[in-house]
């Protein structure tokens, strides 16, 4: 080896460990390689579908995902991407796919075989109302039962001889009801079943769901921890024993395989995610302690408030309480539509975790599992907002201007 090759071949695991080094130092470092083509610091975008195959190729694996061959199965810029993932939440393997909701799928359908039970949220995420409501049992035989996560006695009581896992969010979409996550995996455990956490809301440094007993951990990689609103993409992680099979399953005869240059957005977005939280969270609690002061106001749920039924636990919990929030008007959805028309700085859009603001005025019908929300959220319907990177008082200032021009 040159001198060259040699100082380009340096690694420095130091860096990229979360268990060695700061948060802020292994989002800077994890999964990055210097490139030893060119001496490039940053691990290069990769964009070809195929791999040069050894001189036998059939001494390969070829249904095997994991090894450089054939994009669907992964490639340079989805392991990088992988291998941050992994260390950030403190899991032995990461599967990098085209979006959340894919590795949703992933993990229901890799798990789950007809006859198999899962007892699920009640409040979550749409798709997995679809997936486990309906899609998967309705076609393959898998049974569900859906409970309020928070009620311990209910999940218990839920459990089956069939039970292969607990399906529950950190921080509930858009209820921001609070998993106890220790819990939820001492009732899943005690039953031979999996936990399953999607952790979207709390991606890492806020919280790592494994450290605390579950099994697997899901993201949308599309909100926090991109964080730029540019690239969609979801992930699995956890041990190499449960996530071998879903990678096989999932990539190479399914095909949600996550794209090589969104693996890279993502990447690079993911640098600036512990810097993110603890500005989204700072803003969100001064927000949400905005609103919940005016009269105007009808509800604002968010674990950081005190009257929120698990604000204890959500301290106990997380470091922080997300940077999510929802709330309401007093009174009809045209004035909630009237309001969010009224915002200037912040932008009405689906999806959460951006650097920007983004508002969704949610009614109240039509979509599954409302009737399992709070009363509040039952009457007025919400308005889910993402709080972004923006100044704080420009935030509150465009709530306040909208909300005194539609209730003077
Ligand atoms: C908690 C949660 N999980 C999963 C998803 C699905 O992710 P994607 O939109 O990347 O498919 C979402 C999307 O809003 C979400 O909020």
């Amino acid at each position: 080896m040159t001198p060259t090759e040699k100082r380009l071949a340096t690694h420095h695991p130091d860096k990229h460990d979360p268990g060695t080094v700061g948060e802020a130092t292994w989002a800077v470092h994890g999964g990055n390689h210097v490139d030893p083509a060119t001496g490039a610091l940053r691990g290069p975008l990769v964009m070809a579908n195929c791999y040069r195959l050894p001189d036998d190729p059939a001494t390969m694996d070829w249904s095997g995902a994991g090894e450089l061959m054939y994009s669907r199965n992964g490639g340079f810029n989805q392991h990088a991407l992988e291998t941050k993932l992994a260390a950030m939440e403190g899991g032995g393997s990461a599967i990098a796919f085209a979006s959340g909701v894919a590795a949703l799928h992933a993990l229901f359908f890799g798990l789950l075989r007809t006859g198999d039970h899962a007892v699920v949220s009640t409040v979550g995420y749409e798709a997995v109302w679809r997936l486990l409501g309906d899609l998967l049992p309705k076609r393959y035989g898998v049974e569900a039962t859906f409970v309020d996560i928070t009620d311990h006695d209910a999940v218990r009581a839920a459990v089956r001889p069939t039970t292969r896992l607990i399906h529950a969010e950190t921080i509930a979409n858009p209820t921001t009801a609070v998993a106890d996550i220790p819990a939820l995996a001492e009732i899943a455990h005690a039953a031979g079943a999996l936990l399953t956490v999607d952790s979207t809301f709390t991606p890492p440094p806020v919280y790592r769901p494994l450290a605390h007993g579950a099994d697997l951990v899901v993201h949308s990689l599309t909100k926090y921890i991109n964080g730029h609103g540019d690239a969609m993409g979801g992930a699995i992680i956890g041990s190499h024993v449960l996530l071998d099979p879903i990678r096989a399953d999932a990539l190479v005869d399914v095909g949600a395989t996550l794209s090589p240059f969104n693996a890279w957005l993502i990447m690079r977005g993911s640098v600036t995610l512990p810097l993110r939280m603890r500005q989204q969270q700072a803003t969100a609690h001064a927000v949400a302690h905005y609103l919940a002061a005016d009269p105007r106001i009808a509800f604002t749920a968010y674990p950081g408030l005190a009257g929120h039924p698990h604000h204890a636990l959500a301290q106990r919990q997380f470091q922080g309480n997300g940077g999510v929030l929802s709330f309401a008007l007093d009174g009809p959805p045209d004035l909630q539509n009237s309001f969010v028309s009224a915002l200037r700085v912040i932008t009405s859009a689906v999806s959460l975790g951006h650097d920007e603001t983004l508002i969704v005025h949610v009614g109240t019908d039509g979509r599954a599992g409302t009737e399992h929300y709070p009363a509040v959220f039952r009457e007025y319907g919400h308005l889910r907002l993402s709080v972004g990177l923006e100044e704080p008082e420009d935030i509150i200032a465009d709530l306040a201007t909208a909300l005194d021009k539609v209730m003077p």
